[in-house]
Formats: C-alpha cells, structure tokens, sequence
C-alpha cells in the first residue's frame, strides 16, 4: 500500500511524538508492572501536544461513531481503525511507531505485535456521550493464540466515569487489589487483557469521555473459529456488521 502525504506527515509526528518515552524512568515504572502482575497506569503519560492533536480530530470523527447497547453490559459509542486511518492518520502512526513499541516491550519482557489489519479493534476510540454510558465488567480476552495487552490512553474526560479495576483477580494465592482511576488527557493505562478484570463507571449527566485503545499481542495467529468469536463480538458490542464483516472480506 503505498503511503499518502497525510500518512506521511503522521509519521514524522509519531516519530517525535514517541520521544517523549526517553524521559521515563522505566526501569521504577517496568518493577511497578511486573509487581501489579501486568498492570500499569499513569496520570501523565502522553505529551500534551500529541493529545492535542487526537482532540483535534474527535469533531469530524463524531458523524462516524457507532453507537451500541447491550443490556446490563455495555452502552457507547465505538470509531474502529479503518474509520481512524482515513480521519485520524496520526493515532495509527503512533501504534505502530516502533519506538512506542519498543517501550512497551520493555514493560512486558516480550515481543510485541501489531494486530492484523483485519482487526478493527487493533486500535479504536471509544466515545462515551451520554448519560449512563458505560462498559461493566470484564477481561480483554485474547482470542490470539499469544497474550494480548491493552493500552488505553485519556483523551478527552469531562465526566466522573472511572476505570475500576481488580488486580490478581484469576491468582487465588493472592488477596484481589481493586482501585478506581480517571482516565484523564494524557493519562495512561497498559495491562495483560486476560489478568485484569475492569469497567467503566456509567457516564453523568451532560458528561463528555473519550478514550483510545491500543491492542498489542505476542503472537498475531488466530484460528478461523476464534476470528469468527472475535468478529461477532466486535460488530455486536462496538462497531457493526458493516464495518467488521465488509472489511474482513476485503
Ligand atoms: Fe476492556
């Protein structure tokens, strides 16, 4: 696929914008991970001006969010990777940057891949807009054959939504950590999908939250029954049929 100029723009930013991951302590932060058993969250993470720019595009994003309910679960709206490679070249750039990568191999002692472009939740934007939109509990299952890890990034937070999550919840040597942040502008959340069981507390009244995932795996296989689970689950509870099946069968 050859690349566009606004792609190539989009790489030069993420290039600098992942600069920024040289100024971490990363040895304090990586025992922090490896101490909450694959867990970490930060208050300030990603530069000012690279969440900026994200906040730029949500206007011309929001006539592309697909909205979903699923009673007693989940309530939102979603904007998959082939909405935000067309709107938003900037946030594929920085996923697939391979310093930021790099960084996040460091966190995790193992390779990591970028998922397949047939994963419309590799990376996404979740929009939270109206009152008691939320997501309840649950693991970011790895339908890989490897382990998947999730990064979720504060973009916009104008709520008092929480991210509530439990640590060690599948060790039962161990006494369950549970705790409750904001996932404000520039914070940060990276943690092994099957080990930390968490939510998203229902959005107030007049109440505005958007967060962006990132998806990483350390084995990108997956098996035709396990794309077809994936891909029902992706189109029921984020993006729609038209944009998970249409696009697979591309
Ligand atoms: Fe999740």
């Amino acid at each position: 696929m050859s690349t566009t100029v606004n792609e190539a723009i989009a790489d030069a930013d993420a290039r600098d914008d992942a600069e920024f991951v040289a100024a971490l302590d990363t040895p304090a932060l990586k025992s922090r991970f490896e101490r909450d058993n694959e867990f970490l969250f930060l208050d300030e993470f990603l530069p000012s001006q690279t969440t900026a720019r994200f906040q730029a595009r949500i206007p011309e994003l929001i006539d592309h969010v697909h909205r979903n309910y699923i009673p007693r679960h989940k309530k939102g709206g979603s904007v998959s990777r082939y909405t935000l490679d067309e709107l938003a070249p900037e946030i594929p750039a920085l996923y697939r940057n391979p310093k930021f990568i790099a960084w996040l191999e460091s966190m995790t002692g193992e390779k990591l891949e970028v998922c397949p472009e047939s994963d419309p939740h590799a990376y996404a934007l979740y929009f939270y807009t109206e009152p008691g939109d939320h997501i309840g509990w649950h693991f970011d299952t790895s339908y890989y054959a490897g382990k998947r890890y999730t990064l979720l990034l504060g973009v916009v937070d104008e709520s008092s939504s929480k991210l509530e999550f439990e640590l060690f919840k599948n060790d039962d040597n161990r006494e369950t950590v549970a705790d409750a942040r904001n996932l404000r502008p520039g914070a940060m959340c990276f943690f092994n999908g099957d080990e930390v069981w968490h939510r998203i507390t229902p959005l107030g009244d007049g109440e505005r939250r958007i967060s962006l995932t990132f998806e990483y795996v350390t084995d990108a296989h997956m098996s035709g029954w396990q794309r077809f689970v994936s891909n029902m689950k992706d189109s029921i509870a984020y993006f729609g049929f038209k944009q998970v099946f249409k696009r697979n069968k591309r």
